[in-house]
């Protein structure tokens, strides 16, 4: 991440940028979620100018975090956005983005979705199947527009990471296996709704290796040499996501060493490079900020009961995520080993475990690299309201949603008549 880090002590305290974390809980209560403007910003700069040398377009996955006020710092640099839904379209369209710079992903369009898509002129649908094909030229047949479209291929690559978040096996749902691609191609090329634009890839996400990366793309490029051969020309190659940062020891890719390797990759080419990061953009921009409600000390283990939950932070819980937790005010007293975990009805309702701190009830404690994957992944479970989100910017705080009223949650039920 560029400039100053954006979360770091000073005078003992824990600050988001100049504001002292302390003030933001008593201000806006916890849990919630704090952004750091600078952050967000700075990574999205410093990923977009790597690609300098290359003719490239950044869609940022909104799926990370989808909030209206990160949106808008992205949208305000010009991004483009990588979306999965109807809902993520109304979002980035909400902050201000750019839909002709949208490309939509994900294995389970609908027409409906399809439609407001072709209405908003978006810049590529990132179709994921033969039955997919056919719809959306059904679609854009009956509104009289072309539809531009990319094959997300499946390279059959091992990216190393979780099983729950590898995308890019010939098991995994997602994609068209790649051979199966020219065949699919020739067959789009004579849809008259359909306009063929380019090939796509996302291997998986959390990835820490370049070597998958490489692997992945030198397949898709021989499939974009063959189909240019048969006279299929593609415009952009899209190749994803998926790069991983430091949660605990992880040793993430350099920015660098995976521009060098796509600029290498694509030394003469003519189309345009496409990159969909999302927790490489917004991941270390965020932090959970939670306070102990309870110590409970048993013969066993200790826990830590604390305001945020699995509702929160489904991470831990679901991928047995590692995040690291800061106290607000650091103790120098003697550290003892708390399990921390949330007021949720779940033996796997744990944000970290077993980690060694000096704790008080009512400490503040600092849930680190949430900004991805977190709060777009929050729930009501337990008719629990969902945290507020704030975006820190040099000595202010905006508040970017606020806390949910406990009215609101069953807003849209009825009882019977
Ligand atoms: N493009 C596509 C088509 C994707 O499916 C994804 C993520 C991305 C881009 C962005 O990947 P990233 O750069 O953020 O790795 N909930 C999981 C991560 C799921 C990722 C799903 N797809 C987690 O918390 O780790």
């Amino acid at each position: 991440m560029s400039a100053a880090a954006p979360f770091a002590y000073v005078n003992g305290e824990l600050h988001a940028e100049r504001v002292p974390l302390s003030s933001v809980a008593a201000q806006f209560g916890t849990p919630c979620f704090v952004y750091s403007r600078e952050a967000l910003g700075g990574a999205w700069r410093e990923f977009d100018a790597a690609f300098a040398a290359l003719p490239h377009l950044v869609c940022y996955a909104v799926k990370a975090n989808a909030n209206l006020g990160v949106l808008d710092i992205f949208a305000r640099l010009r991004s483009g956005f990588d979306i999965v839904s109807g809902g993520e379209l109304a979002r980035v369209v909400a902050a201000g983005g750019d839909p002709r710079k949208v490309v939509f992903s994900g294995v389970g369009k609908t027409a409906a979705e399809m439609e407001t898509a072709l209405a908003a002129d978006i810049l590529c649908f990132n179709v994921e199947s033969a039955a997919e094909l056919a719809l959306l030229a059904a679609v854009a047949h009956r509104m009289r527009r072309i539809a531009p479209v990319s094959l997300r291929v499946n390279p059959d690559v091992d990216p190393g990471t979780h099983p729950y978040i590898a995308t890019g096996l010939r098991e995994s749902k997602f994609g068209i296996d790649i051979e199966d691609a020219p065949a699919l191609y020739r067959h789009a090329a004579t849809l008259p709704s359909i306009a063929v634009r380019g090939v796509d890839l996302h291997i998986g996400s959390q990835i820490t290796e370049l070597a998958p990366y490489r692997q992945a793309v030198e397949k898709m490029l021989s499939l974009v040499d063959a189909l240019a051969a048969s006279g299929i020309a593609l415009t952009h190659i899209d190749v994803g996501g998926g790069l991983g940062i430091r949660y605990r020891d992880e040793t993430p890719v350099p920015l660098a060493e995976y521009a060098a390797m796509l600029a290498q990759l694509f030394r003469g080419r003519r189309e345009m490079l496409l990159l969909e990061p999302g927790r490489r953009l917004t991941g270390d921009a965020g932090v959970l900020l939670t306070r102990v409600l309870y110590l409970k000390t048993g013969h066993s283990k200790s826990f830590a009961i604390v305001d945020a939950a699995m509702n929160d932070l489904i991470r831990p819980s679901l991928y047995d995520a590692w995040h690291a937790v800061d106290p607000v005010h650091p103790r120098s007293t003697e550290p003892r080993r708390w399990d921390i975990v949330g007021p949720v009805c779940e033996s796997g309702d744990f944000l970290a475990l077993d980690r060694p701190l000096a704790l008080h009830e009512d400490d503040l404690l600092a849930i680190r690299a949430t900004g991805a994957y977190a709060m777009t992944m929050s729930s009501n479970y337990n008719a629990r309201p969902r945290a507020c989100e704030l975006i820190v910017d040099g000595e202010r705080t905006h508040v970017v949603r606020r806390r949910e009223r406990i009215d609101e949650l069953f807003k849209p039920e009825s009882r019977l008549p």
